[in-house]
C-alpha cells in the first residue's frame, strides 16, 4: 500500500485535519455512544437530517461535534465543493477515461439541460413512445401476439440497477407484463428464464453500454437462436429485440434494427446508468410515470447535495462517517441492512456502485495510495440477516459500521408484521450501540438458574462489546421518488469519498485483466491441442476441464 515516491502532494493524510482527526479518534476511542446522548439531550435531533423524502438518523455513531467539525474541515481541505461543481458543470472529471460524469443530467427535468445534453430528452421521448406501444399492445411480436414477457440481457451496471429497481418497485408493476433479467454467462441463467416463456410473446432488451461484453453477447446470441428456432424467420428479430448502447455500429452488426436502438452516452458510467435507457426494463415494468418519478426523486437528492452546507448535507455526512471509520477506526467493511423485502437486491447493487467505484489503489493524478479506500460492502434484508450473520456484528472481533434502511409504512399491511419488522430494525441498532456488560450477562445466567460461579464463568460468552455504530435511513414509504433519492444518496456518498481519498470513482481498470486472460484461456478450453502455455496450476485445470468436456 505504501509508496515513498508518491508524487501527489495532495494526499489526504497531508491535510491538516487528518492528524487532528487521528488525535481525536484516540481521545474518544473509549467514549460510549450511549453517554453522548446523556451529555447532549438534543443529540438525536441534532444528529439527524431530512432531504428528498429521506430521514437520516446518524446519532448512533462514534462521533461528536468536534469530530464532525474536523470531518467537514477535511472535506473543505480536499476541495469537495469545487469537485462537486466540476461534476455538475460537466468537466472531464473521469480523467483516466477522458470522460465527463453526467448521470445527474439524466434526471434533470425537461428543458433544464444545456444544449449538448438535449438528446437525453429525445431518448426519454423514445422510451415513452416504446413503453406506451408495448403496454397498449400496439407493439406486437412477429406473429401478431401481444408481448407478455420482457427479458433484459445485460451484466454489471446494465443489470444490477434496473434489476434492483424493478424488484423494489414491485407494488407499482403494471399487470400483464413480466420482466426478467439474465446476466450470468452460465447457461443455467438464460435456460431457466426461457423455460417458461413463449418466443412469440417475448421481447429481449440487449443492454450493454459498450456492446462488447462477452457475457451479454453470448446470452444475446443464444436468445436469438432460441427465438429463431421457433419463429424461423430472421425478420422476427426486429420485433423481438431492442438494444441500449453507446455503440450503435456494433448493435447494428448484431442484427438489431436501427429503429430499435436506444442510445446512451460515454458520459454516463455503467453503474450510474439506470437513469438512462438502461432503465427501460423499469419503465416497462412500472410505466414511464413511475420511471420519471424515480428520476425526480434522484433530482431532489441532487439538488440537496449541490446546495446544502457540508454539515447538513446527507451524502457528505454519510461519506465522511465512512471515511472516519475506514481511515481512523480501521473498518474494513460496511453492512447495508435494508428492512424492506422489496430491497432484496439493494446491497448487491450498492456493492457494484461502491466497490467498483472506490476499490482503487492509485491517486487520480498518479502514485499509489498510502491509506485505505472503499470498504467491502455486504448485507442482507432484515430480519433474515439477524438469523445469519448478525452474531458477528454483535460479538465478533470486527468493527463493522452498518446502515439500516426502513420504511414507516408497508405495501402489505398484515396484522403486526410491519410493527414487528420496524421493532427488529430499531432493536438491532440499539443492541449494537448498547451491547451487554459482564455484570448484566452474569445476572442473566443466574436468572436462568446457573450458580453464581457458573454465571461468572459463562458471562464472557454473553458479553457484547456494544459501541458499534450505525446510521438509520427512514422513508415514509418505499416508492419511486424515495427510491430514486436513496440511490442518488449512495451515488453521491461514493463520489464524496473518492474526492477525500483522491481517487477516480468513475473508471474500473481493475476488471480488464480478468477479461483479457479469459480471452486467452477460453480458446484453450475449446481446442483439441494440449495446452502448456499458462502456469502449471492453470494448465492442469484446463486439462481437467477438457477431460470432462472432450472436443
Ligand atoms: O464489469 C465491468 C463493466 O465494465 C461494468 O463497469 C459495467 O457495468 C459492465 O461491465 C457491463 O458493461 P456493458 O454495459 O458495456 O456491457
Amino acid at each position: 500500500m505504501t509508496n515513498s515516491t508518491n508524487p501527489d502532494a495532495k494526499a489526504p493524510n497531508q491535510a491538516p485535519s487528518w492528524s487532528a482527526l487521528a488525535a481525536h479518534q484516540k481521545a474518544i476511542s473509549n467514549q460510549p455512544i450511549a453517554d453522548l446522548f446523556t451529555q447532549d439531550s438534543a443529540r438525536a435531533e441534532k444528529y439527524s437530517l431530512k432531504a428528498a423524502g429521506i430521514h437520516l438518523d446518524f446519532a448512533k455513531n462514534r462521533i461528536d461535534d468536534v469530530g464532525l467539525t474536523l470531518l467537514a474541515q477535511l472535506a473543505k481541505e480536499r476541495g469537495l465543493a469545487e469537485r462537486v461543481k466540476a461534476m455538475y458543470r460537466g468537466e472531464t472529471i473521469n480523467s483516466t477515461e477522458k470522460r465527463q460524469v453526467l448521470h445527474v443530467a439524466l434526471r434533470s427535468q425537461l428543458g433544464e439541460l444545456p444544449e449538448h445534453l438535449r438528446d437525453v430528452d429525445a431518448v426519454i421521448a423514445q422510451m415513452t413512445e416504446f413503453v406506451a406501444a408495448v403496454h397498449s399492445g400496439q407493439w406486437q411480436g412477429f406473429t401478431g401476439e401481444t408481448i407478455t414477457d420482457v427479458v433484459n440481457i445485460g451484466i454489471g451496471g446494465s443489470d444490477l440497477g434496473p434489476n434492483m429497481v424493478t424488484q423494489a418497485l414491485t407494488p407499482f408493476h403494471k399487470p400483464g407484463l413480466r420482466v426478467h433479467f439474465v446476466s450470468n454467462v452460465d447457461a443455467s441463467d438464460l435456460s431457466e428464464t426461457l423455460k417458461e416463456l413463449s418466443p412469440a410473446r417475448t421481447l429481449f432488451i440487449v443492454a450493454s453500454k459498450t456492446f462488447t461484453t462477452t457475457e451479454t453477447l453470448t446470452n444475446a446470441n443464444s436468445a436469438r437462436q432460441w427465438l429463431l428456432s421457433s419463429l424461423a424467420d430472421e425478420a422476427a428479430v426486429a420485433k423481438h429485440f431492442v438494444a441500449v448502447s453507446v455503440n450503435l455500429e456494433k448493435v447494428k452488426a448484431f442484427g438489431i434494427d436501427a429503429n430499435n436502438i436506444f442510445p446512451m452516452w460515454d458520459w454516463v458510467g455503467g453503474r450510474y446508468s439506470l437513469w438512462s435507457a438502461i432503465g427501460l426494463p423499469i419503465a416497462l415494468a412500472c410505466g414511464m410515470d413511475h420511471f420519471n418519478a424515480l428520476r425526480a426523486g434522484a433530482a431532489a437528492m441532487d439538488e440537496h447535495f449541490a446546495s446544502a452546507p457540508l454539515t447538513e448535507n446527507m451524502p457528505v455526512i454519510m461519506a465522511m462517517l465512512g471515511v472516519w471509520y475506514i481511515n481512523f477506526w480501521g473498518a474494513e467493511s460496511q453492512a447495508i441492512l435494508a428492512y424492506d423485502h422489496y430491497l432484496n437486491a439493494f446491497t448487491k447493487y450498492i456493492q457494484q456502485l461502491d466497490m467498483e467505484s472506490n476499490g482503487k489503489g492509485a491517486y487520480l493524478h498518479g502514485g499509489y495510495l498510502e491509506h485505505h479506500t472503499g470498504p467491502v460492502i455486504w448485507g442482507e434484508v432484515g430480519t433474515n440477516g439477524q438469523h445469519s450473520f448478525h452474531q458477528l456484528l454483535h460479538q465478533g472481533t470486527r468493527f463493522v459500521p452498518a446502515d439500516f434502511i426502513v420504511s414507516l409504512t408497508s405495501h402489505n399491511p398484515l396484522g403486526q408484521h410491519h410493527s414487528q419488522l420496524f421493532a427488529n430494525c430499531l432493536s438491532q441498532s440499539r443492541a449494537l450501540m448498547l451491547g451487554k456488560n459482564e455484570t448484566q450477562a452474569a445476572a442473566e445466567f443466574k436468572a436462568m438458574g446457573y450458580s453464581a460461579a457458573e454465571a461468572k464463568q459463562l458471562a464472557h460468552h454473553k458479553v457484547m462489546p456494544g459501541n458499534r455504530p450505525s446510521n438509520t435511513l427512514v422513508v415514509n414509504s418505499l416508492n419511486p421518488e424515495t427510491l430514486g433519492a436513496l440511490i442518488a444518496l449512495y451515488e453521491h456518498k461514493v463520489f464524496v469519498q473518492s474526492v477525500i481519498w483522491g481517487i477516480n470513482a468513475f473508471d474500473q481498470w481493475g476488471v480488464e485483466l480478468g477479461k483479457q486472460l479469459c480471452s486467452e484461456i477460453h480458446p484453450a478450453l475449446v481446442t483439441q491441442a494440449d495446452i502448456e502455455k499458462f502456469d502449471p496450476s492453470t494448465n492442469a485445470l484446463i486439462a481437467l476441464y477438457k477431460s470432462a468436456n472432450p472436443q
